[in-house]
């Protein structure tokens, strides 16, 4: 009885040095490595100052309105028109990145492809504004659009103002 007694105290001390290591590896595992980024800036902030007014840069380079006098057509057409367009989607894209960062990521999975999906989207503009095509320019505005809608279908519930990102002219 008490050789058994002893034998259960040794197995637990055995299991509690286990879980101790395992405790040690796994935090050497995790602890940070690189730079030490900053990511208190929410996700809303983001969107309100960063990505929003990047998405303005794209969606309102190029477009039509009908009036009165007939049919008003903009596109860009300098090369500091073009690099505001470029500034938008590189803006865009980049700001992926800082989404999926620790800290704003609100899971590691439906939101990392999300994330993805629009970086995708913005560097296919970025590269329609590199070409300076500006029909492509406006027909990938809505893939960027359906990118960002994407998302907020999903993580940005629950709020009145939802909808405040809508493409020119809607
Ligand atoms: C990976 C997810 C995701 C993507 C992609 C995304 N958003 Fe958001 N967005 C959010 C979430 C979540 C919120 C709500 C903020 C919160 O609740 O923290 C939000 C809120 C916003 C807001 C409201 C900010 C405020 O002041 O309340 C705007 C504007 C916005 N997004 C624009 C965009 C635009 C434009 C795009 C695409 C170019 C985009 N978002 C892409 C997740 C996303």
């Amino acid at each position: 009885m008490r050789a058994r007694r002893e034998g259960d105290e040794m197995r637990t001390r055995l299991g509690l040095l286990v879980a101790a290591a395992l405790a040690a590896a796994s935090c050497t595992a995790e602890a940070p490595a690189g730079p030490p980024f900053r990511t208190d800036t929410s996700v809303r902030l983001l969107m309100a100052n960063m990505v929003d007014p990047a998405a303005d840069l794209v969606w309102d380079a190029v477009g039509t309105v009908l009036d009165e006098t007939g049919e008003t057509r903009w596109e860009p057409e300098t090369e500091e028109e073009w690099l505001q367009v470029r500034l938008g989607a590189m803006a865009i894209a980049e700001s992926a990145n800082l989404l999926m960062m620790d800290g704003r990521a609100r899971d590691q999975g439906q939101w990392i492809t999300l994330s993805q999906g629009m970086s995708d989207a913005a560097m296919q503009a970025f590269a329609a504004a590199e070409a300076e095509d500006a029909d492509l320019v406006f027909d990938l505005g809505e893939t960027v659009y359906n990118s960002c809608n994407a998302c907020h279908g999903l993580y940005w519930v629950d709020d009145t103002d939802r909808g405040r990102a809508v493409m020119p002219g809607n």
